[in-house]
């Protein structure tokens, strides 16, 4: 059986709902309190037994490399302090797991972000992971409880919740049947639809676990809206076949993406994280 052993990170977007702080550094590095979101994303993939990560950076993104990197000028000036302990995490994270660049040279849609990590991924089913989208859950994070579900249904995973109906422009929906608590057999998804015309108010949010023929399915999908390479057109093909499930996950997401949701994130972690709030 096919084991994920790889997650994508697609982080070459402009982040334009953030300049002017975007201009030259990565929203991906953005921190909630002390903690870039990217990081965030890594420990969610490495608690699922992931330890290859696979990341899609852009033009102003080096910050990306240099985080999972030893920094060793800094290391040797706190050396025997008590801030030392403020990098274990971040140096376990180097230790135990691979990373892996390739550059999007053109912005051209998440499905052609995607499409250029193919180089990274091969022929292996993998895991996706929006780093803006903030996911937090007691117990199993989100992707740990998708790649238990994907042990059992080995096809394409979408994470999916229910939005407001007002707010389905802003995300791919999908139109599915129930199969059981949480999991839907997806039949079809339509990629930021009128409220009006949506077919549901289930959204797919940023954790995917995509089985490797869904790059020559996006290469072989024109473009969508906006002549931007949707990812959702793609995943779209496998479900027509009947071989994507969505899964309404359990835990709560943050749309870090946006100023809101990146405030109420950064005020969450603060309450729930940081005891000691010196
Ligand atoms: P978004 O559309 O949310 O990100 O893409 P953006 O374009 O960076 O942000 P705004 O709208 O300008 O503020 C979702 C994810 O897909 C990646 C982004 O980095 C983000 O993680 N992405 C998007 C790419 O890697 N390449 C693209 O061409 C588009």
């Amino acid at each position: 059986m096919a084991t994920i052993e790889k997650c994508l990170f697609p982080a070459a977007g402009y982040g334009t709902r953030f300049l002017p702080v975007t201009k030259s550094m990565p929203k991906e590095m953005l921190p909630l309190v002390d903690k870039p979101l990217i990081q965030y994303g890594v420990e969610e993939a490495m608690a699922a037994g992931i330890h290859g990560m696979a990341i899609v950076t852009g033009r102003g993104k080096r910050a990306l490399e240099d985080h999972f990197d030893i920094n060793y000028e800094l290391e040797h000036q706190i050396a025997g302090t008590g801030k030392e302990e403020l990098l274990a995490e971040i140096r376990n994270i180097i230790e135990t797991c691979t990373f892996s660049y390739t550059r999007q040279v053109e912005m051209k849609g998440l499905g052609h972000a995607i499409l250029t990590g193919e180089t990274l991924i091969g022929e292996h089913p993998f895991a996706v992971i929006l780093a803006d989208d903030y996911c937090v859950a007691e117990g199993d994070g989100v992707l740990t409880q998708m790649v238990k579900l994907y042990e059992r249904y080995q096809c394409s995973i979408v994470a999916i919740e229910e939005v407001p109906r007002e707010e389905t422009f802003k995300y791919g929906v999908i139109d599915g049947d129930m199969e059981e608590d949480r999991i839907w057999r997806v039949k079809s998804m339509v990629e930021k639809p009128d409220p009006a015309d949506a077919p549901s108010n289930l959204a797919i949010i940023g954790r995917y676990i995509l089985t490797p023929d869904i790059f020559e399915l996006i290469r072989t999908t024109p473009p969508g809206k906006n002549g931007e390479m949707q990812i959702t057109d793609a995943i779209m093909r496998q479900a027509e076949q009947g071989r994507v499930i969505g899964y309404q996950f359990k835990g709560r997401r943050f749309d870090c993406g946006s100023v809101k949701g990146f405030m109420e994130a950064t005020n969450y972690n603060y309450e729930n994280f940081y005891p000691n709030k010196d």
